[in-house]
């Protein structure tokens, strides 16, 4: 079932984009323009370089750690992603039981294509729900609700995609198959209509129902769910996040989706990271697609990472097996890295296992 040519988690790619085709393909690997941020992600996980450490006692040697409150076998959790029947018929559900098998968080997402309850019953840990506040507020709160009554631990509330433009999808004139939507969504009252003669669709519709930090402190007083930020880019954002009462932070540019030119998340989590100064807790997302990469995330400030893409190209290829699979790779390699830089446990991984160059940052 798994492609026998498959040693790590980018080999999935090619085999991902011929079982979606080419619709698929553009929604799933696209970003937002030219793609600069989405390149970047990569880039700049390459460019960090690493100390070899030899001969340390790896002892009691283990990836644990814990979360809001909620043991984790290790650091790497399912990304929210949207429509994931999109991608197989067994869609969350698939995903949700290939993140089990290898006790992996999953963040489920508001545009899930299955219900909401049914995906976190076969989740274990339980998940996280990830939430887009939507223009109809009492609709947002009913589905944050349902999150709680679900049993999610946490609220991943995402901010940073009120709007975007992403060109590879527009070419390929990417439309959702008939049968596939968000199907946890229905009900919510759409915004009012534009009015006529409205000056910009842009600003009317952002105008229309995206959310404001109003709503997060509004949000923090309706659950007692830790609540965490998805989008934060940077040290103004972050402490403004605490401000307004988040419990945790995701260092995130939506996987390169929505502003393009911005950089890369691991080169500005440090700097997040120093604001914070180990307030709350911080993830990261974008570009992990080495055990090295989930190695470097947490040496500059990372607690845990989360995956898009490559749980997607699992779940194509291989349906719950194939993101079992993606997450046992990213998991052996980290396990793999953290030998071979001497690091016992994820609290030893610190900046010093970065090397710099001489004289340089
Ligand atoms: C996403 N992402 C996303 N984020 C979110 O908060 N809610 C969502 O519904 C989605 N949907 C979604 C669909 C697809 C196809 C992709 C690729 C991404 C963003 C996602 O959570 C994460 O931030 C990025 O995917 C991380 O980057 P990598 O790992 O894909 O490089």
């Amino acid at each position: 079932m798994i492609p026998p040519d498959i040693a790590a988690v980018a080999d999935y790619e090619p085999h991902a984009r011929r079982r979606m085709g080419e619709n698929a393909w553009a929604y799933v690997a696209g970003g937002a323009a030219d793609e600069l941020t989405l390149a970047e992600n990569r880039a700049a996980f390459a460019r960090l370089r690493l100390k070899q450490r030899v001969l340390t006692d790896m002892a009691g040697a283990g990836t644990r750690l814990s979360l809001f409150g909620q043991d984790y076998a290790h650091p790497v959790l399912v990304a929210p992603s949207a429509f994931h029947r999109l991608l197989h018929p067994e869609g969350e559900l698939a995903t949700a039981t290939g993140a089990s098998a290898l006790q992996a968080g999953m963040v489920v997402s508001a545009q899930a294509s299955l219900p909401l309850e049914a995906i976190v019953a076969r989740a274990s840990p339980p998940p996280w729900f990830q939430l887009y506040i939507q223009p109809d507020r009492a609709f947002t709160q009913a589905l944050v609700r349902r999150a709680e009554a679900a049993g999610c631990t946490a609220l991943v509330v995402t901010v940073d995609a009120p709007i975007s433009l992403r060109n590879r999808e527009q070419r390929a004139g990417f439309r959702l198959p008939a049968g596939v939507e968000a199907v946890n969504l229905r009900g919510a009252v759409p915004p009012p209509p534009a009015p006529p003669g409205e000056a910009s669709e842009v600003f009317g519709s952002v105008q229309r129902g995206a959310p404001l930090w109003a709503d997060i402190e509004a949000l923090r007083r309706q659950t007692r769910l830790p609540l965490l930020l998805k989008g934060i880019m940077t040290p103004e954002d972050a402490l403004r996040g605490l401000e307004a009462g988040a419990d945790g932070l995701v260092v995130s540019n939506h996987g390169g989706r929505v502003l393009d030119g911005q950089p890369a998340t691991i080169e500005v989590l440090e700097e997040v990271a120093e604001a914070v100064a180990g307030r709350v807790p911080l993830l990261l997302d974008g570009g992990i697609r080495r055990g090295t990469d989930v190695l470097k995330a947490l040496a500059l400030g990372a607690s845990a990472v989360m995956v898009g893409r490559p749980v997607l190209h699992g779940l194509a290829v291989g349906g719950a097996t194939g993101v079992a699979h993606v997450l046992k790779l990213l998991r052996t390699e980290l396990e793999v890295a953290m030998v071979q830089t001497g690091c016992p446990s994820l609290s030893a991984i610190t900046p010093d296992i970065l090397w710099r160059p001489r004289g340089g940052r």
